[in-house]
């Protein structure tokens, strides 16, 4: 399980050096997660974009791009991001629904993998951005398979009527409208059905529809090269990392042999099981039959409780003493929302005990505000038996320092 790499006397050295509360990530599950990618889909060799919105922290992006993987970065502050922790240029790829000229200019100069459009509109836009540059875009269409992908509705996104991609007669009619354009090069298509998605049907669905529109392109012209089948392997809160067999055989099942590269955008089963947000107990307190423990962490560091319900599990420190009760474990923000998580079983902590919450490393602190006003949290990475800060605690100044 994961608690052996999350060890409770680094901990403790952790919280007592860089305070609480602190994200806490692990270089060895990390690694771990991007060979296990490697290893799932040896006989495809797909391009792996680790997908940083996950966690855009400059340390484990270091740690991907090490392993040969590329990004798929979703603005012009994550492309920023992905240059300097190290990413080769050509093998970014640059996402979302609505990137404004400035970003596509700015990707246009860096010379990145390719754009995935999401619209005929932005299509034009990333033509003109070209033009401006004298340059020919690279770009693959974000194509919506209108595929139900059984999961939370606030990140499933491979349905019609969602805002994301185009629709196959669409994507048909931009890509021809592209081959005719001297500053438009269509090299792929995308999907990308939404995340924490458990099973590979869905990506079969999805798989096989866009191979045979990218078979019907040919026949009209355009050869693509790519074919990106973008992120969203569940992970089961908690556990180490989810089974990348039955994503595997899905997609080999469909590209092996069509002579596609395949590209890859895995975010949260690289990033989650790698992190965990450490805290630290403040009070307790009862309320009507409930048993609340008050931490030093809250929503503001760790949303996804409170946005999506999100189960973490959580682990008293050093604890083994006592009968379990049951607990809300729930932060200093004032809404009722502000929650980590409610009714776990724990044994009864003491005031300055430390919590740890695993599961965070995706989509925790990078989802984390100043709401309150309260600064962010530090990160720390612990390599080997080592541990070190790849982002300092935020101050009270932090917390002004942009306004005039
Ligand atoms: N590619 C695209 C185009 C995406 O929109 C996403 C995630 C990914 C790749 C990576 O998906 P992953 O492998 O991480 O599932 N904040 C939510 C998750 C939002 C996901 C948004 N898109 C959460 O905390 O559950």
């Amino acid at each position: 399980m994961l608690a052996r790499y999350f060890k409770p006397s680094v901990l403790q050295e952790i919280a007592a050096k860089a305070g609480t509360p602190v994200y806490v990530y692990s270089a060895a599950v990390f690694i771990k997660q991007t060979a296990a990618y490697k290893k799932a889909f040896r006989a495809l060799d797909p391009l792996f974009c680790y997908a940083m919105k996950a966690n855009s922290n400059g340390a484990l992006c270091a740690l991907a791009a090490g392993q040969g993987f590329g990004a798929d970065v979703v603005s012009g502050g994550e492309l920023y991001r992905a240059l300097r922790a190290g990413f080769e240029p050509g093998k970014i790829i640059f996402s979302g629904v609505g990137k404004t000229p400035d970003e596509l200019e700015y990707a246009l100069r860096t010379g990145l993998l390719f754009v995935n459009a999401e619209s005929f509109e932005e299509v034009q836009a990333l033509e003109r951005a070209a033009a401006k540059l004298k340059k020919t875009a690279p770009f693959s269409l974000r194509i919506n398979p209108d595929v139900d992908p059984h999961t939370h509705r606030f990140i499933a996104t491979g349905k019609l009527g969602s805002k994301f991609g185009v629709s196959f007669e669409e994507a048909e009619k931009i890509y021809m409208y592209a081959a005719g354009s001297e500053h438009l090069k269509p090299v792929g298509a995308q999907f990308h059905i939404g995340s924490q998605v458990h099973s590979a049907g869905p990506y079969a669905m999805a798989a096989g529809r866009l191979a045979a529109f990218i078979l019907k392109l040919a026949s009209r012209g355009v050869n693509l090269v790519y074919a990106d089948v973008g992120g969203g392997w569940g992970v089961r809160e908690g556990s180490e990392m989810s089974d990348l067999a039955p994503l595997a055989r899905a997609i080999a099942g469909v590209f092996q042999g069509t002579g596609l590269k395949v590209v890859l955008e895995p975010g949260r089963s690289i990033a989650a099981p790698s992190g965990a947000l450490l805290t630290r107990v403040l009070y307790r307190k009862r309320g009507g039959s409930k048993n609340f423990i008050v931490v030093d962490a809250a929503m503001n560091d760790l949303v996804r409780p409170a946005l999506y319900g999100a189960k973490h599990p959580v682990a008293l420190l050093g604890a083994a003493r006592g009968p379990l009760k049951k607990y809300d474990i729930v932060g200093p923000v004032c809404e009722s929302g502000d929650f980590l998580a409610k009714g776990v079983p724990l044994p009864e902590p003491r005031n300055g005990d430390l919590l740890l919450i695993y599961s965070a490393g995706a989509y925790g602190f990078s989802m984390s505000s100043q709401y309150n006003s309260r600064p962010r949290a530090a990160e720390a990475l612990i390599t080997g038996a080592s541990w070190r800060l790849v982002r300092r605690r935020e101050t009270y100044k932090d917390l002004v320092a942009a306004e005039l």
